[in-house]
């Protein structure tokens, strides 16, 4: 053991912070050893996590690697999701490490370690909390190919989920020249095909839409074809009325009721019509999951009029207004001070908010704004603590359609908020909006506290985030997408879970790059977003789509699972080692259903009739593929990408 001065001194230091010194601390001379590698000396870019980054021998807030009063020296922090994925080239023999929650989450956080070899799990630590004493995992790996190291969030979220792999070493075999590498999820030819652009006239998006009577009602028909098309309607609602060039129906209904009105629309090549439901009611918004674009996940502070501006031309252009995507919403870092009256302002970046939503509008689209409960947003921004009557009156008379009303520094105001506490917020803010004389979309974003999904609808929310912030890594987005499980009770037409914005794309937080996720990855992030019946807000550049970003963005086979009108959120019906089936019952009477691979090898992914309630013989059709795969009895097994998902369309439905 090569104790050197610079050690004595860092456990000097330690000393002096009370902090004790694991038992596995002389690991830092051992990082040298030839027998032995250290975990953190491997490229921790290749950690994929659900919030930060990893951390060699720091915890993911920077701090020493600390778990209960124990520091460790060596090893790696990281936060729940996390996935780190190491190719042994044959030439360790074990792997040893400390796990448990770091101390700078004050007690809190809960999380499992997971050790998986060759994609067999091996060892796990159990459900440890905050504060729990370190426990010890070993893994013997002779003969092994790849090392995988996950923590996963406790089955609570991953709020807190700080997680320590503590004085973790890797054996090395000897005589093997190889040293073990840091990998990443093999990148494979997405699993899809991409039908080409059909000339003929089709009608996509919500088979169902709503709004108060006497409000302004606004609703572009999604249709492709090869320009230019013609619209025509029939049984149209009074107060509604069509422009037959560019597809959009306007005006207010006049009374209360559902009306079926039949829309069409034609080219030289041919004509299409559907039926859209049009329903005159309080309240009767979001039917469906609403569908548009947000500008937080790739802008984030640097969105302003012009991006915004930018994003309804290319939401027409690129063609995805077409496949049903209809709102332009504007996050966080749009607000000024308020004026001497109390009026809320808009900064340099917005000079004219009305003008812009006649922009928007006078497209067919919708837009959408953002405020916070507390004095101040997330941005620490001017938020509607006290003025919510004033703001929503303000986003009323500029013409907004959608307000995310986002929690942040109300926790000044609600400290350690009980249930009634955390509803009052957004009961105010509801009254707000009901007073003014526009339908607003009322979206919730509270990170899912207090179990939002189960009184979401009570306070009168459209959707309601369920989770923390998302990012383009595969940890945050199984970590997201695994935790939905169970929330799918209470959602439905009118009211949805929201496990966050799309990752697709450009997208960055003001600093845009192509998602990290890989395209097997992101074709399992919009299945389960469509099986979910989540809200689909893009969060990319639209001034930069791709082609595969909008290949995934335009299967409507996919976006049909979304806004089904039955608007039934799946479930997780099976678990098998790294497979996960999800499914929904459909308005025609067929079942969706994904077939997932979380592993980092493909693997077989069975659908077994018995999970689905199905019987019989049974046609399956691959919504990625375009193709009727076959009929089957019992079950569909099929091989599933890693981190990938098949979504299929199970039964022989019933025309709508
Ligand atoms: C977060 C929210 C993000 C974004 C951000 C703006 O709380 O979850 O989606 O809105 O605030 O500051």
């Amino acid at each position: 053991m090569n104790r050197t001065p610079m050690l004595r001194r860092m456990r000097a230091v330690l000393s002096l912070l009370a902090l004790t010194v694991a038992p596995g601390w002389p690991g830092v001379a051992n990082a040298q050893d030839a027998g032995r590698l250290a975990l953190e000396t491997l490229d921790l870019s290749k950690v994929t996590q659900g919030y930060g980054d990893a951390h060699a021998r720091r915890s993911v807030n920077d701090n020493p690697l600390t778990i209960k009063g124990t520091v460790y020296l060596t090893g790696l922090g990281t936060h729940a999701d996390s996935s780190f994925l190491i190719d042994l080239k044959g030439a360790a023999t074990a792997f040893e490490s400390w796990v448990g929650v770091d101390d700078e989450t004050g007690g809190k956080g809960s999380v499992v370690f997971e050790i998986y070899v060759d994609g067999k799990k091996v060892a796990d630590s159990g459900l440890m909390h905050g504060g729990d004493a370190p426990k010890r995992l070993t893994a013997p790996l002779t003969g092994a190919k790849r090392l995988t190291l996950k923590v996963t969030d406790g089955g609570d979220g991953v709020s807190y989920d700080h997680a320590d792999w503590a004085g973790a070493f890797l054996t090395l075999a000897d005589g093997v020249a190889a040293k073990p590498e840091a990998a990443t999820v093999p990148v494979v030819p997405p699993r899809m095909t991409v039908p080409p652009l059909d000339p003929k006239p089709a009608i996509h998006g919500p088979r169902i839409t709503g709004a108060t009577p006497g409000r302004p009602f606004l609703f572009l028909i999604p249709a492709t074809g090869t320009p230019p098309l013609t619209f025509a309607a029939k049984n149209l609602p009074a107060g509604i009325t069509l422009d037959k060039t560019t597809g959009i129906l306007s005006g207010a209904l006049l009374k209360n009721g559902s009306t079926d009105a039949q829309i069409m629309v034609r080219n030289a090549q041919g004509r299409a019509s559907r039926k859209l439901t049009i329903v005159g009611g309080v309240r009767q918004l979001s039917l469906t999951p609403p569908m548009g674009w947000n500008s937080w996940n790739c802008w984030a502070g640097a969105v302003d009029d012009a991006k915004t501006r930018q994003s309804t031309d290319a939401m027409l252009a690129s063609g995805l207004a077409a496949h049903g995507f209809q709102y332009i919403n504007i996050d966080d870092t749009w607000e000024a001070q308020r004026d001497a009256k109390g009026e809320i302002l808009t900064n340099a970046k917005f000079p004219d908010m009305k003008a812009l939503s006649d922009y928007v509008h006078g497209k067919g689209l919708k837009i959408g704004i953002y405020s916070s409960p507390g004095p101040k947003t997330c941005g620490g921004y001017e938020a509607s603590y006290q003025h919510e009557e004033q703001d929503a009156l303000t986003y009323a008379k500029w013409g907004m359609d959608y307000l995310k009303y986002d929690w942040c520094s109300y926790s000044d105001i609600a400290k350690n908020p009980d249930l009634d506490a955390m509803k009052q917020p957004y009961r105010v803010m509801r009254a707000a909006l009901d007073k003014t004389s526009r339908d607003i979309v009322f979206s919730l974003c509270q990170y899912g506290m207090g179990d939002v999904w189960q009184w979401g609808p009570e306070v009168g929310g459209n959707c309601w985030r369920t989770t923390g912030d998302i990012n383009d890594s595969w940890g945050s987005l199984y970590g997201i997408y695994s935790a939905q499980d169970g929330h799918e009770k209470l959602a439905g037409p009118g009211h949805w879970n929201d496990p966050d914005m799309l990752i697709v794309g450009r997208v960055g937080w003001g600093n845009p790059h192509p998602s990290r996720l890989t395209p097997n990855e992101q074709i399992l992030h919009i299945s389960m977003w469509c099986l979910l019946a989540s809200p689909l807000l893009i969060g990319c550049d639209m001034a930069q789509l791709d082609p595969f970003t909008i290949a995934l963005l335009s299967n409507d086979e996919a976006l049909d699972i979304n806004q089904d009108t039955l608007g039934q959120p799946a479930g997780r019906r099976a678990k098998s080692g790294e497979g996960e089936v999800w499914a929904r019952p459909l308005a025609d009477g067929t079942t969706a259903v994904g077939l997932l691979n979380n592993g980092v090898e493909e693997e077989d992914v069975t659908a077994n009739w018995s999970d689905l309630g199905l019987r019989g013989r049974q046609p399956v059709r691959d919504l990625w593929l375009h193709k009727d795969v076959g009929a089957f009895a019992d079950k569909y097994t099929v091989r599933v990408p890693a981190h990938g998902a098949i979504l299929l369309k199970i039964g022989k439905g019933k025309a709508l």
